[in-house]
């Protein structure tokens, strides 16, 4: 008897949701995953995910690919609603050809993309795939740099986020690096440009594939992971979070939610957080959660150069990006790593409307071969270059030590910061006092009866003269100094001053910077 219209659809679309068969869907729970539908029902709001492209199938014929052709080609596209707002999605599926890229499955993801560019909404990648199609050849090639050319293109117009729930190997990788944000759930997730057994055979080194590219190695190590999770549904959590922050495209601003923390409120014990010795480190995360709206911190790269601390955060209800050295860390030294995960911080604030807020206190760059030969000029020049270039509303506080080219790269007037702030324990001077003291009095120090006695009047007498923030504010390089308790009230205040900020730039193509 022949089937009605209605009933070979009904057939279709239960087909297209078995995805890879219950024994693959099985192993994929026993390795502790969720599928590819069960992921996006836990990222979406419920109810709101509409599918695309669920029919979609390959033409390969090759090694018996005429005989595996299911429908939806192990990826799950379409778009959906995250606190009401409009995302579009893709998960791949690793029980169907193990979420392999091909071209009907890369032409799917290009779909979302295109739709995602065009209408001004942000881009959630769930990647769970083997890679490139090997059946599929060069068109799964082609496929892959079909994705990347639009994640390039997206960039800078609407967030792009990237969940890495299986493996991603290969060149894969590199889509989810041209995102804005990488999340990797611990003990499933793997990145890596080739794996374990190449290693070997290529450079002789023995490592489990977990050490090669796990979350944590590529969230304290390599700097790819933004964000890690213990599972999937904690790293779709994470995501939800992340886009409250966010907002869905470059012409709009970040979402505003009415603050339940008063913006009038001070903190008295502000003032006495920075320790009297200007060696001893204290923890700039505190001066964080004590100035910004209460509980509204979201740390980003937290585990990669822990030196300098970077994330989101509201002020009066108004989303702000938090750029911070951390003394409790290296000083609070600029390093190769801090330098790159600045710089790219402050460019994705700027391409989102997100003011950004700067807490300094280093004492500059640091010092080393290492340093110098893997490029501190090359990287720290990219924040030069980032700070420079922003033109979202700037605000800097500087907490105590700003020293060197470090107190220009970190938000200066120099650079165009809107609003310059000090605390009174303030130093900024070109090096610190025992530095300073030990080249400019370098003789009469050698030829002084006490050497010691004689440094240490110096290094006061240099203390008082240069490291405080009084030189700078009778330049006018510093707007005020400030009474730390008073910091997130003057805060506020100033983001309100700079919120129809407006700043012209001479037309070019794009700069050029060091990389
Ligand atoms: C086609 C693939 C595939 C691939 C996996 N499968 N990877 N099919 N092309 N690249 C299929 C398997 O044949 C299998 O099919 C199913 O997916 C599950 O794979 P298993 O190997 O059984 O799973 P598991 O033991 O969990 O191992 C997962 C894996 C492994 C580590 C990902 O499959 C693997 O190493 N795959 C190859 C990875 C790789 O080298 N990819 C190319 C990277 S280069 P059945 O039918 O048995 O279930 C690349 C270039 C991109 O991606 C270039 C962009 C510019």
């Amino acid at each position: 008897m022949a089937k009605t219209a209605l009933a070979r659809l009904e057939e279709m679309e239960a087909k297209a949701r078995e995805g890879g068969g219950p024994e693959r869907i099985e192993k994929q729970h026993a390795r502790g995953k969720m599928t590819a539908r069960e992921r996006l029902d836990a990222l979406l709001d419920p109810g709101t995910f509409v599918e695309l492209d669920a029919f979609a199938t390959h033409r390969a014929t090759e090694f018996g690919m005429e005989r595996k052709r299911p429908l939806g080609d192990g990826v799950v596209t379409g778009w959906g609603e995250i606190d009401g707002r409009l995302v579009y999605v893709f998960a791949q599926d690793f029980t169907v050809l193990g979420g392999s890229v091909g071209e009907a499955h890369g032409r799917k993801i290009c779909k979302v993309l295109d739709l995602a560019l065009q209408n001004g909404a942000p881009v959630i990648g769930l990647n769970d795939s083997g890679g490139a199609r090997i059946q599929e050849g060069v068109d799964a090639l082609a496929a892959y740099g079909e994705v990347f050319y639009r994640n390039v293109l997206a960039s800078g117009v609407v967030p792009q986020i990237s969940v890495i729930m299986g493996p991603c190997a290969g060149g894969a990788v590199y889509s989810p690096a041209l995102t804005d944000f990488v999340v990797m759930v611990e003990g499933t997730a793997r990145m890596f440009i080739t794996g374990p057994d190449v290693v070997r055979a290529v450079t002789h080194e023995e490592v489990t594939s977990e050490d090669l590219g796990g979350a944590e190695v590529h969230h304290t190590t390599s700097g790819v992971a933004h964000f890690t999770a213990a599972d999937d549904m904690e790293a779709l959590a994470l995501v939800r979070s992340l886009l409250s922050y966010l907002p869905s495209n470059n012409a709009e601003d970040p979402p505003y939610i009415p603050p339940t923390d008063p913006p009038g409120r001070t903190d008295p014990d502000l003032d006495h957080l920075v320790p009297e010795d200007p060696k001893q480190g204290y923890d700039m995360r505190e001066v964080i959660h004590r100035v910004v709206d209460e509980g509204s911190f979201l740390e980003v790269q937290k585990g990669f150069a822990p030196n300098l601390i970077v994330g989101f955060a509201r002020l009066g209800g108004s989303v702000v990006g938090i750029v911070a050295q951390q003394p409790a860390v290296l000083a609070g030294v600029l390093d190769i790593n801090a330098s790159d995960k600045g710089t790219r911080f402050i460019r994705f604030c700027d391409c989102f409307n997100i003011p950004i807020i700067t807490f300094v206190d280093t004492p500059g760059f640091l010092p080393g071969v290492a340093q110098e030969h893997n490029g501190i000029i090359r990287h720290g020049a990219k924040m030069i270059y980032a700070y420079a270039e922003a033109i979202v509303p700037k605000i800097s506080v500087i907490t105590r030590k700003a020293y060197g080219g470090a107190y220009i790269v970190m938000s200066s007037k120099h650079l165009r910061s809107d609003i310059c702030l000090a605390w009174p324990d303030a130093e900024i001077a070109v090096m610190g006092p025992e530095g300073a003291v030990k080249v400019v009095f370098r003789r009469d120090l050698e030829q002084a009866e006490d050497p010691k006695a004689t440094q240490e009047r110096l290094v006061e007498e240099y203390r008082e003269r240069f490291a405080n923030p009084y030189v700078a504010a009778a330049r006018g390089y510093l707007d005020a100094v400030i009474r730390p308790s008073q910091t997130r009230p003057f805060l506020i205040r100033g983001l309100r001053m700079l919120r129809d900020k407006r700043v012209r730039r001479p037309p070019r193509k794009h700069g050029n910077m060091p990389v």
